[in-house]
């Protein structure tokens, strides 16, 4: 059974979708080990709810500057659970070389828009002021390879999804994230059965 990783700061609905899928038989996989950067993340509680192992790794104040010891650190911690694939799922932290080299091309992230599209935090919100001065007609949904540069690297999948006239901030999050649950187990099981 290939072993999964799961990097996660918040609510971790994107992990209890591959919890699911998982459990459900729908998705061959095991996740080895859920890593948080906060101690408070819920993802952690339905981690342990499901019976993963669980790891928390914040980043100290003196890495604020040179994440290099913290991305060492970060891929020490996961390489102890051998996992064939890294998955960022709501990890809102920037990996560089130093991580990234430990695992080449095997770590994929989620971010709530199209390719080249909002890179960074807040994207769904973005997108819907975008939307409101009439730059865009649509956001999206991606998940890609990553690399040095913050949501970029070449994509596994991707979904458009429409924004209504009349769709609030949170109307347009809830139809995001529906969509990033489908597409976060789907490149998953691209990824897998690639490597
Ligand atoms: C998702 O929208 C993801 O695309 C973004 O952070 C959010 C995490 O949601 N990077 P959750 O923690 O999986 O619920």
């Amino acid at each position: 059974m290939k072993r999964v990783a799961v990097l996660i700061s918040g609510n971790g609905s994107n992990l209890q979708a591959l919890i699911d899928t998982i459990a459900s038989g729908d998705l061959e996989a095991e996740i080895a080990v859920v890593v948080s950067s906060r101690a408070d993340a819920h993802g952690l509680v339905r981690a342990a709810t499901a019976g993963i192992p669980t790891e928390v790794l914040p980043l100290a104040k003196n890495q604020l500057e040179d994440r290099s010891a913290y991305d060492v650190a970060l891929a020490t911690r996961l390489e102890a659970y051998s996992p064939d694939l890294v998955v960022l799922a709501g990890w809102m932290l920037i990996v560089g070389p130093g991580f990234l080299d430990r695992f080449p091309n095997r770590v994929i992230n989620l971010h709530p828009a199209m390719p080249g599209a909002f890179p960074g935090t807040k994207a769904i919100a973005r997108a819907h002021a975008a939307y409101q001065r009439g730059e865009i007609k649509r956001t999206g949904v991606m998940v890609h390879y990553v690399v040095a540069e913050v949501d970029a690297g070449p994509v596994v999948t991707m979904e458009p999804v429409p924004i209504q006239p009349d769709d609030s901030l949170s109307e347009l999050e809830e139809r995001v994230h529906l969509v990033e649950h489908n597409l976060i187990v789907a490149a998953v099981d691209m990824v897998l059965r690639s490597l």
